[in-house]
């Protein structure tokens, strides 16, 4: 029997993951919502492209979870997305309530799953699906950190007019206006980025990946970005699925390392077959850890206004 990847929410973020999962073709996908015929007829239509594209994935559109049972991985992006004007933070009682319900019917259909978490804001979603599903630590994972450095690759990129292929870099901290592009770890094709930019230059181009959410917002004026984090999902769900110990930023639980305790943040992880193999722990500047004490503080006081 192939594998099954639930994806919940068939909206743009949720609809673009289930094409992209079902492009991979090594597994099964299920696409739930509940509004009912959405993810049917988008299921449907992307089974209707496999004889085209030359996949085999089975992609079911249901408004049950009966049809999610054992799935391997659960990505979860149900929930509102911003509007122009509204921070990431102002959705989480919304979001609060809808994370809550899909956790529990997710966690008792997939006990062995590994949820993937998307819904904004993001670290404190995570961490309400993990206090809902109760499930291990490290079967849940947030997905942020590869989104804002695949945004802070792209600019650096078009900076230098390199390939993006040869920006390596680490934005890590909370999903959110403090989340911290490592300058000093950036590099490219080896040689660190401040060597090649001026520190003025580097920080407008640090402040553009902080508000790369909202520049996209702002331009679609309804609803947000949904191709590049389709696209970091599937980077993170490839490592679990296929079992490649990427070492990858996303929010984890942490339990003092880099000094955070009992709160979801990002940093760099270790993604395998079990999940968050291993929380990797670099050596940051004092600035970076100071940044990354207030970005947690940040998540702290959003999962504090859901009192979990
Ligand atoms: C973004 C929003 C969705 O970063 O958080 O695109």
């Amino acid at each position: 029997m192939r594998k099954k990847i639930t994806v919940v929410g068939a909206g743009n973020v949720g609809a673009t993951v289930a094409q992209r999962a079902a492009e991979r073709n090594y597994a099964d996908i299920v696409l739930v919502d509940i509004v009912e015929g959405l993810p049917q007829g988008k299921a449907l239509d992307m089974l209707e492209a496999g004889p085209v594209i030359g996949y085999d994935s089975l992609i079911t559109g249901t408004n049950s979870y009966e049809e999610t049972a054992n799935s391997s991985v659960v990505v979860i992006t149900s929930g509102l997305a911003r509007k122009p004007g509204m921070s990431r933070d102002d959705l989480v009682r919304a979001n609060q309530t809808i994370i809550s319900s899909v956790t529990e019917q997710v966690a008792k259909y997939s006990p062995d799953a590994i949820i993937v978490v998307v819904t904004n804001p993001l670290d404190a979603m995570a961490q309400l699906a993990f206090s809902v599903s109760k499930f291990p630590k490290n079967h849940v994972v947030g997905m942020a950190g590869v989104l804002d450095t695949a945004r802070f690759r792209s600019f650096l990129a078009a900076e230098l007019n390199v390939s993006v292929r040869d920006v390596q870099a680490y934005v890590i901290g909370g999903h959110g206006d403090t989340m911290i592009p490592l300058t000093k770890m950036t590099t490219i094709a080896g040689v660190p980025v401040t060597q090649l930019i001026s520190e003025d230059r580097l920080a407008q181009i640090v402040q553009r990946t902080r508000d790369g959410g909202a520049e996209i917002v702002n331009y679609l004026k309804t609803g947000s970005a949904y191709y590049a984090p389709s696209a970091s999902v599937m980077e993170m769900v490839d490592a679990i699925m296929l079992d490649q110990k990427r070492i990858l930023p996303c929010s984890a639980y942490l339990q003092g390392e880099y000094g955070i305790h009992d709160l979801f943040v990002g940093v760099p992880v270790k993604l395998g077959a079990s999940g968050i193999e291993q929380v990797v722990e670099v050596e940051l500047s004092d600035g970076d850890r100071a940044a990354l004490q207030r970005s947690a503080n940040a998540v702290k006081e959003i999962v504090e206004v859901m009192g979990i």
